[in-house]
């Protein structure tokens, strides 16, 4: 496998940074913001952590989105057929999608709710998130996210122990030549 074969160091940096961010927030997001009550004092803290992360994830996706499209990515892994290489493009824009979706409504939330109000102590956080439509968006996101980036780590873990075509080179640091 040739260098060409593997993405810009930038790209690797970005795909990593952003897998950790995003299985953090949403571990954040499911098993301790949703079972928190807005009344409880230490909800404030972790919120404003979750808002800070899900912000630095939009930016890294716009960032890795502006990174592939000035220098390009390798070309499709030879093993893929027409319609392994379809779905896998189909795959990531979903994920693009759904993530732009999930921090978009994140946003709606903290605007609707006056987050920076709230963070500062002027005001308080209302009794629940659950009236507000960007609620609902954001949890059917985040639940759609989960499942498509399954299938992700399923398909590149199906290509890497069963096809043994080494996809996986194509996203480390080392180059190969
Ligand atoms: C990709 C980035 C993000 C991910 C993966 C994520 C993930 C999650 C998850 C899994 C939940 C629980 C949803 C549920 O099942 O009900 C949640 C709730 C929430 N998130 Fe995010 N989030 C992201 C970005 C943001 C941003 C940018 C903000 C605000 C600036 C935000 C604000 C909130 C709020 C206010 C809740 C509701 C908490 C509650 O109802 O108790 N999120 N998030």
């Amino acid at each position: 496998m040739s260098s060409s074969n593997q993405y810009n160091r930038l790209a690797i940096v970005f795909h990593w940074l952003l897998a950790l961010l995003i299985i953090l927030s949403m571990i954040i997001g499911k098993v301790v913001l949703e079972r928190i009550p807005n009344s409880d004092p230490e909800k404030l803290n972790i919120l404003q952590g979750h808002s800070i992360f899900g912000i630095i994830i939009g930016l890294l996706m716009i960032a890795r989105y502006l990174n592939i499209k000035l220098r390009g990515k390798p070309d499709p892994i030879d093993s893929s057929g027409k319609l392994m290489r379809q779905t896998a493009l189909w795959a990531h824009r979903i994920i693009y999608l759904l993530v732009f979706i999930t921090v978009a409504t994140g946003l709606a939330m903290a605007v609707q709710a006056d987050f920076p109000a709230v963070f500062s102590g002027v005001a308080t956080l209302p009794e629940s998130f659950n009236h507000l439509t960007a609620r609902t968006v954001h949890n059917l996101s985040t639940n759609l996210l989960i499942l498509v980036l399954l299938t992700h780590i399923s398909a590149a873990l199906y290509h890497q122990l069963i096809m043994r075509d080494k996809i996986l080179h194509r996203l480390r640091w080392k180059r190969m030549d």
